[in-house]
């Protein structure tokens, strides 16, 4: 072999050897293969400098190492390919198995929640849920009702008006003559909404709250029917066991008319925070439906009774949950409302 390319193959040797990374293969096939100055390169432009006689053989000499020093290249090009799509596997590897981030679940209002179960409890002793709208004429919200035109209650003080005859509801009972309008008796209805007064707001009030309305209208309801329902949903609702007291009241819409108080569910009437020391707590108004209303719908008060009961909704959360300033629960402030998941 010449002696040159003898020299120039050792010397690709050992260089080959010393390389560690694609880059430094790269500058080594520069070294050697480059177009201006590779080494074997410069040997190959040496081939026409060469006598006729030995010109052929170096010419061999040259291709010769030429192709060994391609193919050793190559090799190790093709190792280096492989090593670093391996890693690059390595490192973009995903788990699908590992489990994913949660994106935070929301809930019910805790209102809401409420709506649902006292409908369930209802709807469980044949009652149907209706609903109706929150803006009334007069007739709804007053006149049907048996609330005289000069009743306090009129007063734009104490309702929304939105009109001489337009006002939003301020009482779920204007459900009751919808519905009776609606369904001939016998019929148990039971109607959850919201309602509008003008009060300042306080940890008690709130122009905007909610009611619950139950109205059943039947030959022969009797006040026993009334107790004995509200009975059983103080039972179905805050535990069995625990017992109603009626007080003589005054309603336009029921003759006669009673407030309900069931006996506190934590201390039994002994006396806690949550009964507020009376041992007792308000669930709502109640009553005979007056002649009076009957009539107004259209319906016989001789041949049909009825009785009729409207709860807060949100007092009774405020109660349930331990919450001693209601407005928390319209403000919608999450930190607040997580906590009725
Ligand atoms: N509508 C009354 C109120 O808002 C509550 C009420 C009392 C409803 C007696 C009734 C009832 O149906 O019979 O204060």
């Amino acid at each position: 072999m010449d002696d040159r390319l003898k020299h120039l193959k050792e010397q690709f040797i050992a260089d080959f050897s010393a390389v560690k990374a694609a880059e430094e293969l790269t500058a080594l096939r520069d070294k050697y293969l480059g177009r201006k100055s590779g080494l074997l390169t410069a040997e190959r432009k040496r081939i026409g400098t060469i006598a006729a006689e030995a010109r052929a053989d170096f010419g061999n000499q040259v291709n010769q190492l030429n192709n060994e020093v391609e193919e050793q290249l190559a090799e190790l090009g093709k190792q280096f390919a492989a090593q670093s799509e391996a890693a690059a596997l390595a490192r973009e590897t995903l788990d699908v198995t590992l489990p994913g981030t949660q994106p935070p679940r929301g809930h019910l209002h805790p209102i809401t929640l409420l709506r649902q179960k006292i409908e369930d409890i209802f709807v469980a002793m044949g009652y149907t849920v209706c609903d109706g709208p929150e803006i009334e004429t007069s007739f709804y919200n007053f006149d049907a009702l048996n609330i005289p035109p000069a009743h306090p209650a009129r007063d734009s003080a104490d309702t929304f008006y939105l009109s001489n005859d337009l006002a939003l509801r301020s009482q779920t009972s204007t459900i009751q003559i919808h519905a009776m309008q609606r369904m001939k008796p016998p019929l148990r209805v039971i109607a959850p909404g919201r309602v509008f007064r003008r009060d300042t707001p306080d940890p008690t009030h709130n122009p905007m709250f909610f009611q619950v309305e139950g109205l059943n209208v039947d030959r022969h309801i009797t006040m026993a029917d009334l107790k004995g329902t509200l009975q059983q949903f103080v039972q179905l609702m805050f535990g069995q066991g625990i017992i109603t007291r009626f007080r003589p009241s005054y309603f336009p819409f029921t003759e006669p008319s009673a407030e309900v108080d069931f006996q506190c569910y934590i201390c039994a009437g002994e006396g806690c925070r949550v009964c507020k020391g009376s041992g007792w707590i308000e669930l709502g108004g109640s009553g005979m439906v007056h002649p009076n209303v009957l009539q107004a719908v259209g319906i016989d008060a001789e041949e049909y009774s009825g009785f009729a009961f409207g709860l807060g909704i949100d007092r009774m959360a405020a109660r349930m949950y331990d919450i001693d300033d209601i407005r928390l629960l319209y403000e919608n402030d999450v930190r607040f409302l997580e906590q009725f998941s």
